[in-house]
């Protein structure tokens, strides 16, 4: 069957994008330090989400390494991380040879701060979490965990460009923060990411990681560090300029979009709140979530089909958007996290998952699906016609 709806178009190229893409491959397509276009992109991301140091690299992946490796993390420390996100939350830290403890999440998604409580022992380094879908985690409950046990906390932002917890960015106020910049992400440079951090050694670790010599030189001096400048610590972790130049015309654009994606979750909550069997997340009263996604909870006791079922209809009906997450599932799944051992020497045979630490993971990936949450003009013709389609569904199949 022909769908009647077209796809929602996202990033969306305008002028100023190619312009800006034009005149940086006139301008340098290869900067070995942090001036030109890094400098202008650095510069506006940090103004924009009250950052104090930031680095462009080449992916959301290699952000989270660098936020990793720039903390120090390594051999012998255990980290908490999140049962329930996109693996690449998590995978870094199997380079540095760190042990991961998996804490499940609360009913939204988000990791569980009385869950990270209970893995602390004094091995502990950092508690890693991921605002899941754009809501903003406990960040009061997991600060104030981390404070007393004095523990790092840091976060996968990659779908919360923008979210803000109790007035605040998300980002902004704790050890370390790493945003996907990745072609889906809100703010996108196709592929990309960004590094934050307050604290200066932890970006100058940063540099060394993956922007040696040139930028390395300007940037590190640590006494303990810079001696490194020259070769770095390894990798080449550099984003392409012109990727750069993708990404930077869209934060002028950025509080428009978000007051939009805004108005769109709340016209949604509206029309999904009375339908029976379709549940929305919990949003704690301090969160104002960047609406990365908009996830739904499906009760399958409500309906005649299973949830599978249900988005493909919503599929074929023309909502080619609704989507049960893939990727992004509870981590036990995944041969990284429950065979370390097969690839690394660095993890013993002995270290296991514990499935119980997956249980509330399990039963959030079970039953969410999500829709894309539309910005721009059209947004009210996607809208009403998910909502059309939605009612449809859920009329067909409901007990
Ligand atoms: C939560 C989360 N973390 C990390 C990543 C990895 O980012 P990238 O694909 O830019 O490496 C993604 C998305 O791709 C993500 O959704």
């Amino acid at each position: 069957m022909k769908s009647r709806y077209s796809k929602f178009c996202h990033p969306k190229i305008n002028e100023n994008i190619k312009n800006s893409v034009l005149n940086q491959l006139l301008e340098n397509i290869s900067i070995y330090d942090n001036g030109g276009i890094y400098e202008r992109l650095e510069y506006e991301f940090k103004k924009k989400f009250y950052l104090k140091n930031a680095i462009a690299v080449n992916s959301g992946t290699t952000a989270l390494f660098s936020m990793f490796y720039g903390s120090g993390i390594t051999q012998g420390d255990e980290v908490i991380v999140p049962s329930y996100t996109f693996f690449a939350t998590c995978a870094p830290l199997h380079q540095l040879g760190a042990e991961l403890k998996f804490a499940d999440c609360k009913d939204n998604g988000n990791i569980d701060p009385e869950k990270v409580e209970s893995l602390i022992t004094s091995k502990t380094k950092a508690v890693v979490i991921t605002h899941m879908w754009g809501i903003p985690c406990d960040m009061d409950e997991l600060i104030d965990i981390c404070t007393r046990y004095n523990l790092l906390l840091l976060e996968d932002s990659s779908h919360a460009h923008g979210a803000t917890w109790d007035g605040k960015m998300i980002g902004s106020f704790t050890d370390g923060s790493a945003w996907s910049l990745q072609g889906k992400k809100i703010l996108t440079s196709g592929e990309g990411g960004i590094f934050a951090t307050k604290h200066r050694r932890i970006y100058e670790r940063a540099v060394l990681l993956g922007h040696f010599n040139k930028r390395a030189k300007k940037e590190v001096f640590d006494v303990d560090l810079k001696d490194f400048a020259v070769t770095g610590t390894g990798f080449n972790l550099r984003m392409h300029p012109l990727a750069a130049a993708i990404v930077l015309p869209q934060i002028s654009i950025f509080d428009k979009m978000m007051e939009e994606k805004r108005e769109t979750a709340l016209l949604l909550k509206k029309g999904i709140d009375n339908i029976d069997g379709l549940n929305l997340v919990h949003i704690p009263k301090k969160a104002n979530p960047a609406w990365y996604a908009f996830p739904i909870l499906f009760d399958e006791t409500k309906f005649k089909v299973n949830l599978q079922d249900f988005v493909k209809k919503l599929n074929e009906l023309g909502a080619l958007e609704a989507d049960i997450p893939n990727s992004t599932r509870p981590l036990n799944e995944y041969f990284l996290f429950h065979s370390p051992h097969k690839i690394s020497q660095n993890y013993s045979e002995k270290l296991r998952v514990n499935k119980k630490d997956f249980t509330n993971a399990i039963q959030f990936h079970n039953k969410m699906f999500k829709l894309d949450v539309w910005y721009g003009e059209e947004r009210f013709n996607f809208i009403e016609n998910y909502l059309f389609i939605l009612n449809l569904v859920v009329d067909l199949y409901k007990k």
